[in-house]
Order: structure tokens, then C-alpha cells, then sequence
């Protein structure tokens, strides 16, 4: 099917000679790639044999980043670009732009006292994308995610490039921590198992839909209490283990190599392609929700909805909305001013 698809599309889109395979040349730019995230991001990016070219931003540090990636023998051609003025070039002709550029959490510190500093990188990252890239899907991984993604929408809203379905920020991890924690407490292979994650990403805004996981498990109540509770505070246990040293880089890396993997899978027109991503939305009230999502060749083909729910998941979700509805709010509000 990949193949039939690859063959169909435009020649010029078709991988050079050299290859058993002919995928479509994808270039993909992850800004903010000499950090903590950034670098095994650009690793596993490195790896994905679906990228052509991998375009590696920071404001220090690329070029150290992008000549140790590029000796790794995958088929993307690796360029590092360094401070603003080349910002412009990383990103022409992208199909996709992951962003974990920012200032991660220390202990004691929630998401949302990040949203000074990151707002700022964000917005100003994001009008970069809307003059250089306006077509590329954005991959938000930079947080508050609760505010980041509503703050990138007004920005490309502004520009006159904002098309919804190019917008997504990365909740993979909270579906990745929920996977583990089910499958070590139902004592059932993580390769095996599936668990929606819901809502938003910041502590009670993360609703994992343990009921809808498989395979089924019929855990007890508390056990579902507790692993929900797990899930909600999986990156405060990794930044309390640091200690101050920043907070999940690796298990971050691999969501987002994840995601982007999958976004690139429905570009290039493989079917069923399934994610849950925080996207503009219709599934509740509010704006932006995370749900599963379909993508497909033009990002974010269809947002999915959160099938039935558990009493205690009914109660997650009535009050996570108060907290998700402020955050998104907040974005709005930073990105139109001045
Ligand atoms: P880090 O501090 O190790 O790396 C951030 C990088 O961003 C640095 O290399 C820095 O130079 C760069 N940067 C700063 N301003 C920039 C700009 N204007 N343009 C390009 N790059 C810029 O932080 P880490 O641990 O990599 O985390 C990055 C972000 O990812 C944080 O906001 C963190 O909260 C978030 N995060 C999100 C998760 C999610 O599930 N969505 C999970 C874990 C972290």
C-alpha cells in the first residue's frame, strides 16, 4: 500500500536513486535540537528512514549537534542552523516542524510557570514558521502545550496561514507512561496495549481513559484511581528524579519521534494512521482538546471522539474543563497583545 502510494505521487517528490524503497523526500526541522529533548530527538529522527532531510535549530550548539548526527548512516541529509538569522533557512520546504525549544520544569514548579519564558520562544518561533513554512504540520512539544498550541494558532490566524489541521501538540507521552503503568499493573505486554489519553497536558487536564484500554484488564476501582493519578503526574516523578537537571528528555525524545513518525506516515498517505494530539476541536466546549486524531496527507484529517466513559472518567472530565478552558485562554490572550 506504502509503495503503491510513494510510486503515485509527484516525481520530484520521489526519493533519489539509491534506495530499495521510493519514499516521498520529507524535510523535517526540530527546533530547539542541541537541548535536552532536541538532541536524542534529532537521534531518532536521524533514524526515521520516512525523513530526507533533517534540519536541526537552536540558538547554540546546532552545528555540534547536527555533525555528530549526520555521521550516523540513515538516509536524511543533516544540516545544523544556529541563531536566528538562519532560522529562515531551516525551515523552507519543511513538511514538518517539531518545537521542544524552551525552559523545562524544576521541582516544585508546575507547566504553567514555564508560560513567561516559553510563550515568548513559541510565538516568536511560530511567526517564523508562518513566513517560511506555512504549509509544514507544527509539532508542539514546548510547554504549557495547554497554552503553546492556542498561542501558535493566533499567531498563523494573524499571518493568514492558520489551517487547523496543521497544528498539534504532542500529548504522546501521556499516552506512553499510560501504557506502561497498564501493562505493568494488568501484567500484560506494553507492546500489546492501547490507552487513550484525553483532554489536555498539564496534571488534572490529562484524563486517561483506562476504561477503553486493551487488551481488558478489569482492574479494580482503585487501581484505576491510582494509575490515573500516575499518569497525571508522570512528569513530576521524572523532574522530582532529577532534581532539578530538567525533566523527561528521553521518554520525551521517543513520543515525539513517535508522533512525528506518524504524522509523516499520513503525509505520505499510509491509512489508519491514529494518534492522540491536542488539536482545535469540537469534541467538547472547548477550543483545543486532546482525542485520538486521524491523520492523513493534509495533517489532522479527522478528530476522533472519546467514545464511552466511565462514571469516575465523566467526573475527570468535568473538571479538568475549568483549568484547560483558563490555559487556552491565557495563550489567547499573550499572543494578541502588542
Ligand atoms: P532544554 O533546556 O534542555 O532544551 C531547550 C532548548 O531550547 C535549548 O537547547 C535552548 O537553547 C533552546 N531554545 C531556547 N530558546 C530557543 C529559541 N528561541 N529557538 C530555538 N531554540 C531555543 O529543555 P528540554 O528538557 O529539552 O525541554 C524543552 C521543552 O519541552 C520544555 O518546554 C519542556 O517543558 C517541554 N516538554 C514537553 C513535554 C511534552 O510532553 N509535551 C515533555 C517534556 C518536556
Amino acid at each position: 500500500m506504502f509503495r503503491s502510494v510513494a510510486r503515485s505521487a509527484a516525481g520530484k517528490n520521489l526519493l533519489r536513486r539509491g534506495y530499495a524503497t521510493a519514499v516521498p523526500e520529507r524535510k523535517v526541522a526540530v527546533l530547539g535540537a542541541a537541548g535536552g529533548i532536541g538532541q536524542p530527538l534529532a537521534l531518532l529522527m536521524k533514524l526515521n528512514p520516512l525523513v530526507s532531510q533533517l534540519a536541526l535549530y537552536d540558538i547554540a550548539n546546532t552545528p555540534g549537534v547536527a555533525a555528530d548526527v549526520s555521521h550516523i548512516n540513515s538516509r536524511s541529509e543533516v544540516a545544523g542552523y544556529v541563531g536566528e538569522e538562519q532560522l529562515g533557512k531551516a525551515l523552507e520546504g519543511c513538511d514538518v516542524v517539531i518545537i521542544p525549544a524552551g525552559v523545562p520544569r524544576k521541582p516544585g514548579m508546575t507547566r504553567d510557570d514555564l508560560f513567561n519564558i516559553n510563550a515568548g520562544i513559541v510565538k516568536g518561533l511560530c511567526s517564523a514558521i508562518a513566513k517560511y513554512c506555512p504549509n509544514a504540520l507544527v509539532n508542539m512539544i514546548s510547554n504549557p502545550v495547554n497554552s503553546t498550541v492556542p498561542i501558535a494558532a493566533e499567531v498563523f490566524k494573524k499571518a493568514r496561514t492558520y489551517d487547523e489541521r496543521k497544528l498539534c501538540g504532542v500529548t504522546t507521552l501521556d499516552v506512553v507512561r499510560a501504557k506502561t503503568f497498564y501493562a505493568g499493573k494488568a501484567k500484560v505486554n506494553v507492546a500489546d496495549v492501547n490507552v487513550p489519553v484525553v483532554g489536555g497536558h498539564a496534571g488534572i487536564t490529562i484524563l486517561p481513559l483506562f476504561s477503553q484500554a486493551t487488551p481488558k484488564a478489569n482492574l479494580p476501582e482503585e487501581d484505576i484511581k491510582a494509575l490515573t493519578k500516575r499518569t497525571q503526574d508522570g512528569g513530576t516523578e521524572v523532574v522530582e528524579a532529577k532534581a532539578g537537571k530538567g525533566s523527561a528528555t528521553l521518554s520525551m525524545a521517543y513520543a515525539g519521534a513517535i508522533f512525528a513518525d506518524a504524522c509523516l506516515k499520513g503525509l505520505n498517505g499510509v491509512p489508519d494512521v491514529v494518534e492522540c494530539s491536542f488539536v482545535q476541536s469540537t469534541v467538547t466546549e472547548l477550543p483545543f482538546f486532546a482525542s485520538k486524531v486521524r491523520l492523513g496527507k493534509n495533517g489532522v484529517e479527522e478528530v476522533l471522539g472519546l467514545g464511552p466513559l466511565s462514571e469516575y472518567e465523566k467526573e475527570g472530565l468535568e473538571s479538568l474543563k475549568p483549568e484547560l478552558k483558563s490555559s487556552i485562554e491565557k495563550g489567547i490572550k499573550f499572543a494578541n497583545q502588542s
